[in-house]
């Protein structure tokens, strides 16, 4: 074949094709990942390309650097508008001339990657249920009379292979207007289809809609709801918000909100309209600080527990109040934004991922789309801490969960001196075991108590309390320094040589901080704290232990902490203080909001969603309440360490 040899990087893909064939058509006829949204005309720049020149030993190929056509006034007409990238082409212009190696970069990638920062966790890889198409559309006529929707399906099929498009009322308003202004032409918002919708026109757009679409990745906690705004052409988090959870009215915690649920006639429709409110007030925040129209949000992904799930859906959440806590439904839900009274595009689609038990939520499968462990070689443990704690454990050959009711010690609850996470809140502790003093840092400064500067530093926020993290730091660094015995109990100031240690009622307490010099609080750890603490961490790792007996384990490979406070924990402390089984530390990472991401993952590609609706499946729940065995771990953990298992990093 004399014809010229066209390779594409970084894909690898070559074939031969004749001189003048524009480099687009080449490459979708190789199945070459390169985007397109204008179908060629020059118009959406989205098939950027960058020719390479000189030798290819490896190819056996010589590029000249007139291997493609010259630039042409399509090309100038972009350049003189936007300006094109130095060295680009725009691929649906470029012609073939000779031998070439094109390369295309990542965003000119329809299906690109967008970049995690950690290797072990699941790619995300763009394959959005929703996007745009441009398209030229005949105009009516007399003699072969058809309506505009029908003939915009019509060039839709033949230009972009999409099946038979349906379309709603709202769609129609806006046809006939937008085809005549834009002389013909229009772009257009095409939902996929799924399982539950078939494919359909969202939105058009006269003439060629230079503006992106955007979705939500939506965490729903029981405390605060989080919202990501993604670019569903990009990827990119254009903004992100959050927002308490207005059903704190009812209560605190889950079961408060069930029993007031079972308690108050009409509890539940109250629960369910206050925290969709709450939502729209959240999309209102969000949109604004991307500075976009809320109506060009036309998907989203929401996150949740159990309880959320149905309240968020307004579905009575008191059979989850109640063994066998039976869900309503575990399947994953697709439905319309409207029928949930949100406010986003009026065609726009939400997607509940499915839960994986009554006491396992969706946002426990979001965390196991995250963290993917089912595709792990390594037996991985996830362990997202909050009230509740979701544990995952698994590798390729199977996945089990459970949940633990750990309380919200972790979140700083029923300690004395806690707090939640905000500035001011000690995050960090650090106790000298020769002198037994503290020093910290708290949020908000990078200064730690001991450094000069640091009331300074201080002087906004005060030191007003100590958060989770610093809670478990100070628990396990009182130990390390010999403060603390095994069994939890704070010695005197004779048994451990510190001036800190004080008689506070019939236990002893130990004081971090007084800051009644500066008007602010005393900070002290009381007996009742690290009782409370170590109630925490024996359920955290008494839930992970029943799943290693479960899988036939005594040792995981890799331990992953997920959750917002996850995220803050040190994972060195953490196991001194035996909240999870002994592994080696540098195989300790942490996810951050690793539910957050599923979501965002499972917003971004639909093939996200199938996979983790099939996950979910095959993920073994293991139910505590009825384990004995999880019992004889708890008595067995409550100990710091715990007593069941030496601790490599007491030994070193
Ligand atoms: Fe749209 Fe080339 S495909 S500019």
């Amino acid at each position: 074949d004399a014809n010229p040899l066209v390779i594409f990087t970084p894909s690898g893909k070559r074939g031969r094709f004749p001189v003048g064939t524009p480099v687009l058509t080449a490459a979708r006829q190789l199945g070459v990942d390169l985007d397109s949204v204008c179908g060629g005309r020059g118009i959406c720049s989205k098939c950027q390309i960058t020719p390479s020149f000189g030798d290819f030993p490896k190819h056996g190929v010589h590029v000249e650097k007139t291997a493609l056509s010259d630039w042409n006034a399509v090309e100038q007409r972009y350049e003189d508008k936007r300006g094109l990238t130095p060295g680009r082409r725009l691929g649906c212009q470029a012609m073939v001339q000779s031998d070439v190696v094109i390369d295309v970069p990542a965003e000119s990638q329809m299906h690109r990657q967008v970049v995690r920062k950690r290797v072990e966790a699941r790619e995300i890889v763009m394959n959005p249920s929703t996007r745009l198409y441009y398209v030229e559309v005949e105009q009516p006529d007399m003699h072969e009379p058809s309506g505009d929707l029908e003939r915009l399906v019509k060039a839709l099929r033949s230009d972009w292979d999409l099946p038979d498009l349906e379309a709603d009322i709202g769609v129609l308003k806006m046809l006939q207007p937008a085809l005549r202004k834009g002389n013909w032409t229009v772009t257009c918002a095409v939902h996929l289809g799924d399982a539950t919708f078939s494919p359909r026109i969202m939105h058009v757009w006269p003439g060629f809609y230079d503006g992106s679409i955007y979705g939500l990745a939506v965490d729903l906690g029981s405390t605060t709801i989080a919202a990501h705004l993604c670019d569903l052409q990009s990827g990119e988090v254009v903004a992100s918000s959050g927002v308490m959870n207005p059903q704190i009215r009812f209560g605190e915690d889950l079961m408060s909100r069930v029993s007031y649920s079972m308690m108050n006639a009409g509890g539940a429709d109250e629960m369910t309209r206050a925290v969709r409110e709450g939502m729209n007030a959240l999309f209102v925040q969000v949109a604004t600080e991307a500075a976009i129209d809320r109506n060009l949000i036309l998907d989203a992904v929401f996150v949740c527990n159990p309880v959320m799930h149905h309240l968020f859906l307004g579905i009575d959440p008191f059979e989850l109040g109640q063994a066998p806590f039976a869900l309503a439904t575990s399947e994953a839900i697709s439905l319309r934004a409207m029928e949930l009274d949100l406010n986003l595009h009026p065609a726009a689609r939400v997607y509940l991922l499915p839960c994986i038990a009554g006491h396992v939520g969706a946002d426990a499968a979001a965390v196991a789309l995250s963290e993917a462990p089912e595709q792990s070689e390594e037996l991985l443990l996830v362990v997202d801490v909050g009230t509740n704690a979701e544990i995952l454990l698994g590798n390729t050959k199977k996945v089990l969960a459970c949940s633990s009711p750990t309380g919200p010690a972790f979140e700083g609850a029923q300690i004395s001196s806690g707090q939640r996470a905000a500035p001011g809140a000690i995050e960090r502790v650090q106790i000298d075991p020769a002198t037994k003093a503290p020093r910290f840092q708290v949020i908000g400064s990078e200064l730690w108590s001991d450094d000069p500067g640091f009331e300074a530093a201080v002087a906004n926020t005060g030191v007003t309390g100590i958060c989770g993290s610093g809670i478990i730091e100070m628990v396990a660094e009182m130990r390390l320094a010999g403060l603390l015995d095994g069994s939890g109990l704070i010695g005197s100031p004779e048994q451990t040589g510190s001036s800190h240690c004080f008689l506070d009622g019939r236990t002893h307490s130990y004081l971090l901080w007084d800051g009644t010099a500066l008007g602010g609080p005393k900070i002290t750890v009381t007996n009742r704290d690290i009782r409370e603490i170590q109630m925490a961490k024996a359920a955290l790792y008494s839930g992970a232990r029943l799943l290693m007996d479960k899988f036939g384990v005594d040792r995981v490979d890799r331990v992953v902490l997920a959750g917002a406070f996850g995220a803050h924990i040190s994972p060195k402390h953490a196991m001194v203080l035996g909240m999870i089984p002994d592994c080696p530390l540098d195989k300790v990472t942490s996810a951050g909001n690793a539910a957050g991401t599923g979501a965002r993952i499972a917003l971004l590609n639909t093939d996200a969603r199938r996979d983790i609706e099939t996950t979910v499946h095959n993920i073994h729940k293991i139910e505590t309440a009825i384990e004995p065995r999880f019992q004889e771990h708890f008595v067995n953990a409550s100990n710091i360490p715990n007593a069941v298992e030496p601790f490599r990093i007491l030994r070193t």
